[in-house]
């Protein structure tokens, strides 16, 4: 797996690296990759494996992310399907787009 997983990947993989850094050091960890579903996010949280989470593709998928889960509109949150379209026009010199929400996030 790489440091960016892709849609294969299940949700969270590196939660347990996150967890282990808390043990280790004694400052804000802030864990990523793959935490789109607020459930997962609220959960790393609450278990203590992470201090904060940090949505990245998500962002550029629905950058109302935060505000649906504030409201409690979970249904209305459009995922990111970690299809990887937005890397691949950054990593070309294009400008980063989503495949999905081309609107939101042109
Ligand atoms: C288009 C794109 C650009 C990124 N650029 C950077 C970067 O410049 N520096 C960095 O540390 N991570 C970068 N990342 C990785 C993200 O910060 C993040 O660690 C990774 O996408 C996993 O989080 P996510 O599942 O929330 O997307 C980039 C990811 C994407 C998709
Ligand atoms: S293009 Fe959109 S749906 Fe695909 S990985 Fe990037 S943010 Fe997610």
């Amino acid at each position: 797996m790489g440091a960016i997983p892709v849609h294969d990947t299940p949700p969270g993989p590196f939660l347990d690296y996150a967890a282990a850094i808390k043990e280790a050091i004694d400052v804000p960890v802030v864990a990523v990759a793959k935490l789109d579903d607020p459930v997962l996010a609220a959960s790393a949280i609450a278990d203590d494996k992470c201090d904060f989470i940090a949505l990245a593709r998500q962002m550029l998928c629905d950058p109302y992310w935060p505000q649906k889960v504030k409201q409690r509109q979970l249904d209305k949150i459009i995922h990111c399907k970690y299809c990887m379209t937005c890397h691949t026009a950054q990593q070309k010199g294009e400008p980063i787009r989503c495949a999905q929400n081309a609107k939101e996030s042109a």
